[in-house]
């Protein structure tokens, strides 16, 4: 995976800039720890700081064919230049808009991004770690060979259709698609008239409520709408009901049977904003493929 890391104008001076604001670590520390945390995710980064706004466009055009993605805090820029919106389309990498300081609580004009509608996601107001927490989010939603939907619709297929006890088969679809999509946990639930079941996971450990009421959580929302539950910060979701620690985002894709809903499927990641527009269309093929699995189930 190889990342492309723009700042914009005055960045060259942080450290000294406004330290209140941007905080007292210099443009190369900040790019020193990018790299750093890079190496240990397995992603090559390179870094590019300019107060020009057209140098930042020709060294977006000059790295596209080398770019899985992009890292851009374009500073002020983000604010009137649409030339760098235009680029960001233009090169159609999946782009994560930065910032050190929370540009939505600062002068109204800050407020206003160019990115807004062709960013994947948006990191501000932590400082050196948002760039960090950019960089892990781009990892994980980069499109990579393995995101297929058809090849991974085509394996859940496969799967499904060898009988064997549910819970195995339960299990194995959640590692698939768990796999594929870079999810940090995924699992199949039953539900029922009164209860919400686990049938199979896959991820760092078993759920905290393995069965719960079907009005408790996010579920109850999904159960009831028939309709995906997406929640980018469960930190700030009073609905969450934690199956995991360290979960930031998660999702939950109903399944109806003919009298209702009767399967779902919990996906969760380690970084807000996870699930960007093209990942939850993904995730509903996916599920879509997932509905023999609950064959016969009543609702
Ligand atoms: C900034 C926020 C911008 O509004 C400002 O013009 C900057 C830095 C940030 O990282 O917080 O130069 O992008």
């Amino acid at each position: 995976m190889r990342v492309l890391v723009l700042h914009g104008p005055n960045m060259n001076l942080l450290g000294e800039r406004e330290p209140d604001v941007y905080g007292r670590a210099t443009l190369e520390e900040i790019d020193a720890r990018i790299g750093e945390r890079g190496r240990h995710l397995g992603a090559e980064v390179r870094t590019f700081q300019s107060n020009h706004e057209g140098a930042l466009i020709d060294r977006l055009h000059a790295e596209r064919r080398w770019a899985d993605g992009v890292l851009f805090n374009p500073a002020a820029l983000t604010h009137y230049a649409w030339s760098l919106r235009d680029a960001v389309a233009a090169v159609a990498k999946p782009c994560i808009e930065v910032h050190l300081s929370d540009v939505s609580k600062r002068e109204p004009w800050r407020q206003v991004s160019v990115l807004a509608d062709v960013r994947a996601a948006l990191c501000a107001g932590r400082g050196l770690d948002s760039y960090l927490e950019a960089l892990e989010l781009l990892l994980e939603i980069a499109p990579g060979p393995e995101r297929d939907a058809e090849g991974t619709v085509a394996l859940l297929a496969e799967r499904l259709a060898h009988p064997d006890e549910r819970d195995v088969v339960a299990r194995e679809l959640a590692q698939i698609l768990r796999r594929s999509g870079r999810f940090r946990w995924v699992a199949l639930y039953d539900v029922g008239p009164k209860d919400v079941e686990v049938r199979g996971w896959a991820g760092p450990g078993p759920p905290a409520h393995p069965k719960f009421r079907r009005t408790e959580g996010l579920t109850a929302g999904a159960v009831t709408s028939g309709r995906p539950v997406i929640v980018q910060d469960v930190r700030g979701d009073p609905r969450h009901l934690a199956t995991l620690d360290g979960t930031r985002a998660e999702a939950i894709f109903p399944v109806a049977g003919p009298t209702g809903v009767v399967g779902m499927v919990d996906v969760e990641s380690a970084n807000a904003q996870a699930f960007t527009a093209e990942r939850v269309r993904w995730l509903g093929r996916c599920v879509e493929a997932l509905g023999p699995f609950w064959e016969g189930s009543g609702g």
